[in-house]
């Protein structure tokens, strides 16, 4: 059962509740900054859980992102096809959820729609990140929050650091995945 890979599935697959297991809140995670913390009983996985909530969250510290990418984020694609512009409505936008694994997901941030049917072990049906599937979930985004009810597109209670995470991720899925079309109210 202990693969070398078998922690890093489970962390991309159930991200909160690994949390919970090495005894570190979501919340408390993405709050400690770049303060050492007393967290470390969980050794290496703890270093890396931290390394890529300080990349996501850490204001001001350019390039962290990029480190992280190296370490432990998927690397950003080389073979990207030219944005689309097509108006996708909310309610089709939600049919590309991963909930039919016939069909692609998708994820749109600040209305723009990014093909991730490449990564379904993290959006697919059940999967970690599956909240930001099949809709613009900005505002989770920049909250850096899985719960449903930041999973909508109005972003504009974000204070200066969400809007920074918000579009660091922005900038991340720009970099890694298609973007297909745009959300167009119904
Ligand atoms: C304990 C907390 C967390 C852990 C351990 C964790 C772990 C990870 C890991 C290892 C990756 C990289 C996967 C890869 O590139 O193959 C990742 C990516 C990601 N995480 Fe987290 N994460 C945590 C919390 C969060 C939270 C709260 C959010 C909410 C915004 C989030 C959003 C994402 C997103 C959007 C990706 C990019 C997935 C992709 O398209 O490649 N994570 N996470």
């Amino acid at each position: 059962m202990s693969s070398p890979n078998s922690w890093y599935e489970t962390l991309t697959s159930t991200p909160a509740l690994v949390a919970g297991a090495i005894g570190v809140s979501v919340a408390a995670l993405f709050a400690v900054g770049s303060g050492s913390g007393s967290n470390r009983t969980a050794g290496q996985v703890t270093e890396q859980v931290k390394e890529v909530a300080h990349s996501v969250n850490a204001q001001g510290s350019k390039g962290k992102v990029a480190q992280a990418a190296a370490s432990i984020m998927s690397a950003p694609s080389t073979e990207l096809a030219p944005p689309k512009d097509d108006p996708i409505t909310p309610s089709q936008l939600s049919q590309y959820d991963g909930s039919d694994p016939s069909k692609p997901i998708y994820v749109a941030i600040k209305g723009r729609v990014f093909d991730v049917t490449a990564k379904p072990e993290m959006y697919g049906k059940g999967r970690g990140y599956n909240i930001f599937a099949g809709k613009d979930a900005s505002k989770g985004l920049g909250m850096s929050s899985l719960d449903a009810a930041d999973a909508v597109p109005d972003y504009s209670s974000l204070n200066e650091t969400q809007m920074n995470t918000l579009n660091q991720w922005e900038s991340f899925f720009e970099k890694r995945y298609n973007v297909v079309g745009k959300v167009k109210p119904e």
